[in-house]
Parts: C-alpha cells; structure tokens; sequence
C-alpha cells in the first residue's frame, strides 16, 4: 500500500471530516419578505437538517457597500438580518452565521485574487454589463457610477466562497454566472500555482425553483414594491395580503386554482390537504377571494409567528445576537485564515 505524504497546504478537514460544506451569503438591503424566506432561508434551513452538513451563511455587508449605503441604516439591516435568519430555522450546532466583514482573511483573499482575475473575466459579470447599458441608452460616460466595489462585486464573492473553502454554494439562476466566476479563479490559481489549494466550488441549484408570486402576481421582489414583509408585527402583513390582486369573478364562478397568485402563496406554507380543499372549491365554485386571503393570513401567521417574536427577541436582546455572532465569526475566521495561509504560502508570500 503507498502512502502520499501530506505537503503543507493541501486541502484539509470538510473531506476528511466527511461533512460537506455548504456556503451563502445574503446582502442586508432592507427588510426581508416572503420571497427571501421561500426561495432562500428556508431551503437552506432544509439542507442544515442534513446533519452531514456544516453550513456557512453570512450578512454580505461589504458587498452592501458599493451602493454606498447610510453607515447607521447599513449598520441596523445587518443586524436585523443576522437575527432573522438566526429566527428562521438556522439557529443550529452545524450553521455558522457571521458577518462578511468580521472576516478579514476574506477581503485579503480578494486582494491576493485580484491579481489572478483576468479584467476581461469582470467586464462581462452581469450586474456591470446591466450599469453599462444603462449608461448608453442615456448617453453618459460608460462608467458613469461604477465604482470598483461594483465592478469587482464577483471577485469578492469569490473570496467569500474560496476563502471558506466551500464544497456547494446553493445558488439561484440569478447568481450562477458569479459562481462560475468563482469556479474560474480557483481553475485559473491552480494554473498559475498549483492545484491543490483553492477548493472548487459546485452550485446547488435548488430541486424544484421556489419563486413566490407578489401582491401584483409578478415574482415576488422588492424592485417591484410588490411584497410580504416577514417580520412586520401587528396586522400588516395580513393587510398586505387584503392587497393581493385577484380577477373579478364572483364566489360562485369556478376559478383555475393554477393561475391564482392566493393559491401559489397557500401552496408554499399551507399542507398538502388544506390546499387540496381549497383547491377542489375553487374548480367546483363557492369559494370566494376574501375567504382564501383570511385563510392564507392564517396560515402563513401560524407558520411566521414563532419566527417572529425569536426575531424580535433577538433584536432587543444585543448580548445575545452579539453572543451567537460572535461564535459563528469565530468559526469562519478560522476557516478562512487557514485558507488564507494556503494561500500567501502558495505564492510566495
Ligand atoms: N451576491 C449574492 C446575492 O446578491 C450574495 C452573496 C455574496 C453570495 N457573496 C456570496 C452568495 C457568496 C453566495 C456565495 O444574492
């Protein structure tokens, strides 16, 4: 039998621990809503149930500045994001939450990247090519307001995944071309260095696209001011479903349940034999929108209420959200300094 000697620096721990490490991070750009918790907080709550599982999930707060944000309201959100998704099912001995910022090895494994990220690689990220167009179609210089936090915005989120050394990156269709940006670098450091130090990261594309319809029926977004505040108290939320807009067919009138933005919402959080009810009144006629938005307030309440005051809890009780991120910084400092060593050693630093 041959043994390889292990060479200082190659990969360590997550494959030999046999636990996968799963990453993502979240921007703090306002308050959050049903869409986030459906197509992101929850799936991700789903994978760290996998006990095999060890999962990094962050407040992307140095990404957040580029839009150069109000220190105190940049300050506020990301606080408030840590504790909702702390409140949202990720509280848990294998999920590490933690602030991008708090990190540093991050932003210095950009820096070192920067140097291994072709130019070319960045003009053609999507978010800049979008400012670009922008621009021309109103005449103005082609960088008009980009800065370099948004034209390196997928260099940094390279660093956030390489530097965790992560395994899988859930992602949704909207982030997958910044993950082959990051697949890229690491192909492209090995190139340039050697193999064996940077991690290759696979995206994790979701089963089954959980898109939630809005107030207006479009995907539910806060660019399109069409949203359910998750973590409003009081009755705004069941307000903001009063608001949601149906067609002007009367209770009588048999309804395609498959068109209905009531019934997507009730799909998404109520059980498969309520919405199967509701569902056969709406073919069969007799159920009218009133009576399936009191429900669907029900429904989502009972789900998001616990949720909510463990938030609120979390929002008022500073020690301990400063406690649990303090504990989850600790871990991915770790993590990334080790990477980051890998690193500087592997080019010569
Ligand atoms: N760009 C992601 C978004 O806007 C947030 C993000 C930053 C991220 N760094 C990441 C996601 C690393 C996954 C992995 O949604």
């Amino acid at each position: 039998m041959t043994h390889t000697t292990a060479q200082p620096g190659r990969l360590t721990d997550a494959a030999t621990a046999g636990l996968t490490v799963t990453l993502t991070g979240v921007q703090p750009t306002g308050e959050l809503h049903l869409g986030n918790y459906v197509g992101a907080i929850r799936p991700l709550a789903d994978l760290a149930a996998d006990p095999a599982r060890d999962i990094y999930v962050f407040v992307a707060d140095l990404h957040a500045l580029n839009s150069c944000p109000d220190p105190g309201a940049l300050r506020e959100r990301s606080r408030r994001l840590a504790a909702a998704l702390l409140a949202c099912g990720l509280d848990r001995p294998n999920v590490h939450v933690y602030r991008q910022s708090r990190v540093p090895a991050v932003a210095r494994m950009a820096a070192l990247l920067s140097n291994v990220a072709a130019k070319g690689l960045l003009n053609r990220a999507h978010a800049y090519k979008a400012s670009i167009a922008a621009n021309v179609a109103a005449g103005r210089d082609l960088d008009h307001g980009v800065n370099m936090g948004l034209y390196s915005y997928p260099l940094l989120m390279a660093a956030d995944i390489l530097a965790l050394d992560a395994d899988e990156v859930p992602v949704g269709a909207d982030q997958a071309q910044h993950l082959e940006i990051a697949v890229d670098l690491a192909q492209q450091f090995s190139r340039s260095y050697r193999p064996g130090v940077l991690r290759e990261p696979r995206a994790l594309i979701a089963q089954r696209t959980a898109t939630l319809p809005g107030l207006d029926g479009r995907k539910m977004s806060k660019s399109y001011d069409n949203t359910i505040t998750l973590m409003a108290e009081g009755n705004v939320m069941s307000n903001q479903i009063r608001r949601i807009v149906t067609d002007s067919s009367s209770p009588e009138q048999p309804k395609d349940p498959d068109t209905s933005t009531l019934i997507a919402l009730l799909r998404a959080f109520a059980d498969p034999r309520t919405v199967a009810a509701v569902e056969e009144r709406y073919r069969a006629g007799g159920i009218g929108y009133g009576e399936v938005k009191s429900l669907l307030a029900k429904v989502i309440d009972t789900h998001v209420a616990p949720m909510r005051s463990r938030y609120h809890r979390l929002l008022t009780d500073p020690a301990e959200l400063d406690a649990r991120l303090a504990k989850g910084e600790q871990h991915a400092r770790q993590r990334a300094d080790r990477t980051l060593a890998r690193t500087m050693a592997a080019m010569g630093l």
